[in-house]
C-alpha cells in the first residue's frame, strides 16, 4: 500500500455501507473504469443523463480508500451522495474491504484481467500518474510485479483472494476483462441478471454505445483528462484497451520467465485467464 490509500485508514475501515451499495473491486488497471461507467449508465443514464455528461467518473463512482491532499477523500465523497444505489470503487485486496459491506450483503463486482496485459497497463499508468510510485524501467517493473511490490500488492494474491471469496459470498460477480472485450452484450446481460435489473432495448443500446473504447476515450467525463495527477503526454489513461498488447512489450525471454513464475504462483487455484481472444 502507499500512504494515499492508507492515510484515511480508520474512516475507511469504519465505513458504514448501505444494503443497496454496489462495490466495484479490482486490481488496478483491470477494467475498473469500464465497469464503473457501465453500471453508472445502467442505473442513471436514462433517468439523469446530465449526470454522466457533467460529472467525471471519479465523482460518480468514488474511490473508497483514496486520500490525496486538496481533493475530498473517497469517504467524504460517498458520504455526500444522494442517489441510490451508491456505486463505490475499491482496489483493496479482499481482506481490507470494510466489514460493513459483507454485513449488509452488498452486491460486489470483481473485475480481473490477465496478468500480462494487467502489468503492461499498470506500467504505463505508473509512468504517467504522480500519485503512483515511480515505474522505473520495464525489466525492473516486471520483477517487482512478481515480487508483489506494487501499490495494492501482489496481483496473484489479489485475484486469488477475491476468487476464494466468491466461493462463500453469493453476492459477488467475478468478471474478466477478456470476456468484456470479447462480447460486451453477453456480459451486460450477466451484469443485469446479477443485479436483477431489466433495461429496455433503448437503454441497453445507450449503455453499450457509451462503454465502447472509442466512446470512452473521447468522453472527458470517463477518460480522466480532468484529473490533474495524470500526464497524458506520457501516456493517456484510455491507452489501447486491447487483449494481447503484452506481446508488444515482452521479450521472448521475459515471456518464458513470466510463464514459469505464473505457473508456480497459480498452481493452487482453479482460476483461469486468457491472454488472447
Ligand atoms: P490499457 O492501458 O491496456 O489501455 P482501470 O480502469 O482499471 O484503471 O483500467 C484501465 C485499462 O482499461 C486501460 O487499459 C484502459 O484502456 C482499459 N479500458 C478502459 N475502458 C475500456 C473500454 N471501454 N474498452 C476496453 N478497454 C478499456
Amino acid at each position: 500500500m502507499t500512504h494515499y490509500f492508507t492515510d484515511n485508514w480508520d474512516n475507511v475501515q469504519n465505513f458504514q455501507a448501505k444494503p443497496d451499495d454496489i462495490l466495484i473491486a479490482t486490481y488496478p488497471k483491470a477494467g475498473t473504469t469500464w465497469v464503473s461507467h457501465m453500471l453508472d449508465l445502467l442505473y442513471f443514464g436514462k433517468s439523469s443523463p446530465e449526470r454522466a455528461a457533467s460529472l467525471p467518473i471519479y465523482d460518480r463512482v468514488p474511490f473508497l480508500e483514496i486520500c490525496v491532499p486538496s481533493i475530498p477523500t473517497g469517504v467524504e465523497l460517498i458520504g455526500k451522495m444522494t442517489t441510490s444505489p451508491r456505486l463505490i470503487k475499491t482496489h483493496f485486496p479482499v481482506q481490507f474491504v470494510p466489514k460493513s459491506f459483507w454485513e449488509q450483503k452488498c452486491r460486489v463486482f470483481y473485475v480481473a484481467r490477465n496478468a500480462k496485459d494487467n502489468v503492461v497497463s499498470y506500467f504505463h499508468f505508473d509512468r504517467m500518474n504522480s500519485v503512483q510510485p515511480e515505474s522505473g524501467d520495464w525489466p525492473s517493473y516486471l520483477q517487482r510485479f512478481h515480487q508483489g511490490k506494487m501499490a495494492f500488492g501482489s496481483w496473484y494474491d489479489h485475484v486469488k483472494g477475491w476468487w476464494e471469496k466468491k466461493q462463500s459470498y453469493p453476492n459477488l460477480l467475478y468478471l474478466h476483462y477478456e470476456d468484456l472485450a470479447e462480447d460486451i452484450d453477453r456480459e451486460l446481460d450477466r451484469v443485469c441478471s446479477f443485479l436483477g435489473v431489466r433495461p429496455t432495448e433503448e437503454e441497453r443500446r445507450q449503455v453499450i454505445g457509451g462503454v465502447g473504447f472509442d466512446a470512452m476515450k473521447k468522453n472527458s467525463m470517463a477518460n480522466y483528462s480532468t484529473f490533474e495527477a495524470m500526464d497524458f503526454k506520457i501516456s493517456p489513461f484510455m491507452r489501447k484497451g486491447k487483449v494481447g498488447d503484452w506481446k508488444n512489450h515482452f521479450t521472448v525471454y521475459q515471456n518464458e520467465m513470466f510463464d514459469k513464475e505464473y505457473q508456480e504462483k497459480m498452481r493452487n487455484t482453479t482460476l483461469r485467464f486468457r491472454t488472447e481472444i
